[in-house]
């Protein structure tokens, strides 16, 4: 559906969907207004445990431990505001995590009275080994929770989180990852790992509708949550009208309590059983693979052809998102915006703390080679 004269390279910030899935999106929202009480309000609970089932699979999570969300930034902020400390020290973050999650965790530890600090991670990692020993020496003794992207957002950087949470964890410091592009980017096993709280986009890589995310969290931790948003699932301990209605979240409390509570559009969240279908059709390993080959693609063109300086690790760590200092020509204001008006390109352009002006290509599979020639071409042409 993306416009056909523009170039769109920009699934980091938020993928095109599928026709079928914008379909399904539309067929939705049209059923729940031919009855809202009997098919848009109850919709809500059987039908939409039922997708949580498939998408928590997906991930390789248990649906009882999986809650929907509108986007990672509601999910992170559930996970670091719901946990309850029992301990007081310092809470950590990498220096390349998102903004607004950093945001919500130096919120977090302020209103808990935790120290936060910030540390650094390779700008460009050549292996696992490094990630793993610069995480692992940033947590010291009094560190009681960390903060980390599994796919970092500026260049793609991809974090060994199965490595690092049973280290974390054999030192009770609580992990919470931060999973916005890693859901239909790389695969997930999240049941088969130690991390604590793990929040995801759907409407990233995934491909799904927008409006779509979800947070896990481990068995072990959801008895040490309060929510922050109360509504008819109740609190962990009130003895008040508590809604359980049917069976759907399997009878367990977290699912009551957690998940999105209230009346709500859940289109979305309905039509994300297409996209699923989408990528089978496909094939999951198909749409890696391509991704895989056109990021490849992008680092040969802009990077050793064109020049640019590529800020991105080595293939083994890395997925999804490279990021190049802009050339001498594109070092100026509103670069992102004359790269849209002049050359129907969209990618992202701007000043980024410690790596001054930069880019970053963040292709799909509507994408071709043709695109990233495009975008040489303009970088190369000027602006
Ligand atoms: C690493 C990371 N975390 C969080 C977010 C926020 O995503 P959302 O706005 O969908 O909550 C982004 C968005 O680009 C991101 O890259």
């Amino acid at each position: 559906m993306l416009a056909e004269d523009e170039v769109y390279l920009n699934s980091g910030t938020y993928s095109a969907v599928p026709r079928p899935v914008y379909d399904e999106v539309v067929r939705q929202l049209a059923l729940c207004e031919k009855n809202p009480t009997r098919i848009g309000a109850w919709r809500g609970r059987k039908p939409l445990w039922d997708v949580q089932t498939q998408i928590a699979r997906y991930v390789g999570a248990d649906p009882t431990d999986f809650v929907f969300h509108i986007n990672v930034t509601h999910a992170m902020n559930q996970a670091l505001f719901g946990y309850q400390w029992t301990r007081r020290g310092e809470f950590i973050a990498s220096r390349q995590e998102y903004g607004a999650v950093t945001n919500a965790a130096r919120e977090m530890a302020r209103r808990n009275s935790l120290s936060f600090r910030v540390f650094d991670l390779p700008q460009t990692p050549q292996s696992e080994d490094e990630l793993c020993d610069a995480v692992m020496q940033a947590a010291d003794k009094d560190t009681v929770g960390v903060l980390l992207s599994h796919v970092i957002s500026w260049n793609g950087t991809v974090m060994p989180v199965k490595r690092i949470a049973p280290m974390l964890r054999k030192r009770d410091i609580r992990f919470f990852v931060d999973g916005a592009h890693a859901p239909g980017l790389i695969p997930l096993n999240l049941g088969a790992t130690e991390v604590d709280f793990y929040g995801g986009n759907l409407h990233k890589w995934f491909m799904g509708p927008k409006g779509t995310g979800f947070l896990y969290a481990a068995r072990s931790m959801q008895e040490h949550m309060e929510p922050s948003v109360v509504g008819w699932g109740g609190t962990p301990h009130d003895s008040g009208p508590v809604h359980e209605d049917g069976n759907w979240g399997a009878g367990r409390r977290f699912q009551h309590v957690f998940r999105l509570q209230g009346l709500m559009d859940c289109s979305p969240f309905l039509a994300l059983p297409a996209t699923l279908e989408f990528r089978q059709t496909i094939g999951e390993d198909l749409i890696r693979a391509r991704i895989g080959e056109l990021v490849r693609y992008t680092r040969h063109r802009l990077g050793e052809r064109l020049g640019l300086r590529c800020l991105s690790g080595a293939p083994d760590v890395h997925a999804g998102l490279v990021q190049f200092r802009a050339p001498e020509t594109w070092q100026q204001e509103q670069a992102q915006e004359k790269m849209f008006t002049r050359y129907r390109i969209t990618v992202p352009i701007g000043q980024k703390p410690h790596t001054g002006m930069t880019l970053r290509v963040s292709p799909h599979i509507w994408n071709s080679e043709a695109d990233i020639d495009r975008l040489a071409e303009a970088l190369s042409a000027g602006p």
